[in-house]
């Protein structure tokens, strides 16, 4: 069995520090320019034949731990990029979805991701989803605990599944840039039979052309499945 068409792809982005280092520059104009690369990509995915979702590691639980200022900045850029998005969001028919602990993030910026959420929900051409405070052995601890509240003595997979923040398509393919080979709690369950691909390039400066030559490449994969 090898099915090489490509549905949900799954990114980590990772590099903006040293992006910005090797220039001279803030790390915060990493994080800026990284923002200026998650618009290019999910422009290329919107228009790319078969890609349904696109998820993005946006921040992670264990991203608390960088300096105040650095976290400040961060929820500041995101409330920012979500407010300047809206018109492509609309223009190339995005549906915008947040998942991860949403709830502990300042109340205004729950508002804008509810808002974006709301205004882009009937966007049939993508669905572009970032992890936002996101850590995977939560979301699974959450939808098991989620189960157990509901009366269930025993689990199914499937229960799992669909108790998850994600009831997309498993990942098919998930892109690491920046040169590290880690998953970083992201998606653990989602990613069970996922290719993986890892570029030394750093995010800012990842491109919809290394992309789609990343796409080739996976296409000349063979996806078993764990069968022969
Ligand atoms: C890692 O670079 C990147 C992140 C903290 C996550 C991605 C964040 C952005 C692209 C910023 C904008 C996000 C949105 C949604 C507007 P790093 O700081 O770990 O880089 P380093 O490993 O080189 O230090």
């Amino acid at each position: 069995m090898s099915d090489t068409s490509l549905k949900h792809l799954a990114i980590i982005m990772d590099g903006n520090g040293r992006w910005a280092k090797e220039r001279g520059l803030k790390r915060t104009k990493g994080h800026e320019k990284g923002a200026e690369t998650i618009r290019d990509i999910t422009t290329y995915c919107a228009n790319h034949p078969t890609i349904e979702t696109v998820t993005f590691y946006a921040f992670s639980t264990e991203n608390w731990k960088r300096p105040k200022l650095e976290v400040e900045f961060l929820m500041k850029l995101l409330d920012r990029y979500l407010k300047n998005e809206l018109s492509t969001y609309q223009e190339q028919k995005v549906r915008f979805k947040a998942i991860g602990n949403i709830g502990a993030l300042s109340k205004p910026l729950q508002k804008r991701i509810a808002q974006t959420e709301e205004l882009t929900k009937t966007n049939t051409k993508l669905i572009q989803v970032l992890a936002l405070n996101y850590g995977a052995r939560a979301e699974i601890t959450t939808a098991v605990n989620q189960l157990i509240a509901e009366g269930k003595k025993s689990v199914a997979e499937e229960d799992i599944s669909s108790a998850l923040q994600t009831p997309y398509a498993d990942i098919d393919l998930l892109i690491r840039t920046s040169g590290e080979e880690r998953l970083s709690n992201f998606l653990l369950w989602q990613l069970s039979y996922s290719e993986f691909h890892f570029t030394p390039t750093l995010w800012p400066d990842f491109t919809a052309s290394e992309l789609d030559d990343i796409i080739k490449d996976f296409k000349q994969r063979s996806r078993r499945f764990g069968g022969a």
